[in-house]
């Protein structure tokens, strides 16, 4: 059986009061919930304050991307130990938004960002191997743009950032991760999956997976959904056997919203 996962990324929001705020008020309302995971990601400037909130509580806490680099002259950048001596368990790599496409639904936009910030396959790669070697446990995601989609193309843009993500990892490393498949076309857009097609996707990684370390880690791996995941969807969502949670944005940023959801995410099990 796996638990669960319900993570809320709050990507750039959140100054250290209103990130104390918003810990406190998921601590009331999920702080102690057994039957998911409850992973909070808030900006890197709010790590310290939210792991002081969740200190006496079953909630982890994330980053929202690192580099591997250990140390050295990479202005603004952040490697795995300082996250972990922020008290971190987990990091997000390979965010659409940090792999350039800015959670842009359209083409020509998502051109216009591409090197924003750039994350490609090979550096999410380096990234998911640096965090493993250090000690973080990396929520590596993938997922196709609205193009893509539309060409056809999904299963193999998302097959095809699985394998890059996983290139080189063994299976002690890969038996770690959690992979959360977005939609690039499904965040922040209100649009979300359809329930039945975001679980078909999921099965599709955890096949490929499967085909790359065995069924049995596979089955042990927990795949999430991200993109729009609200409380009037997650039931649906949840109720997919491989859908293990949700990677959530808007709706984890507000206590109310996102305790709604690690409560569904609790209940589906
Ligand atoms: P959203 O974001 O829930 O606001 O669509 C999801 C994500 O980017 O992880």
């Amino acid at each position: 059986m796996r638990t669960p996962i319900m993570a809320g990324n709050w990507k750039m929001n959140c100054d250290n009061d209103e990130a104390q705020a918003l810990a406190d008020g998921v601590l009331a309302r999920a702080g102690q919930v057994e039957d998911a995971l409850v992973i909070l990601c808030p900006p890197a400037s709010a790590l310290t304050t939210v792991h002081a909130a969740i200190a006496n509580s079953n909630i982890k806490l994330g980053g929202q991307n690192m580099f591997w680099e250990e140390e050295g002259a990479f202005t603004g950048e952040l490697s795995a130990r300082m996250l972990l001596s922020c008290g971190c368990e987990f990091v997000i790599i390979g965010h659409s938004e940090r792999r350039g496409r800015f959670g842009s639904v359209d083409e020509a936009d998502a051109a216009d960002l591409d090197t924003i910030f750039g994350d490609t396959d090979a550096t999410v790669n380096r990234k998911v191997k640096a965090a493993l070697a250090a000690g973080l446990l990396p929520i590596g995601c993938c997922g196709e743009l609205l193009g893509e989609r539309q060409a056809g193309n999904t299963d193999a843009v998302v097959e095809g950032q699985v394998k890059a993500m996983l290139d080189g990892i063994d299976a002690d490393g890969v038996a770690q991760m959690v992979i959360a498949y977005e939609p690039v076309w499904a965040i922040g857009t209100g649009e979300v999956c359809d329930a039945d097609e975001a679980n078909r996707v999921c099965g599709m990684i955890r096949g490929v997976v499967a085909g790359l370390y065995g069924d049995e880690l596979a089955d042990g791996m927990r795949i999430l959904y991200g993109g729009s995941v609200k409380p009037d969807n997650v039931e649906g969502l949840m109720a997919m056997a491989d859908i293990d949670g949700g990677l959530v944005g808007g709706a984890s940023l507000k206590a109310d919203s996102f305790g709604a959801l690690v409560e569904a995410a609790a209940d589906a099990r």
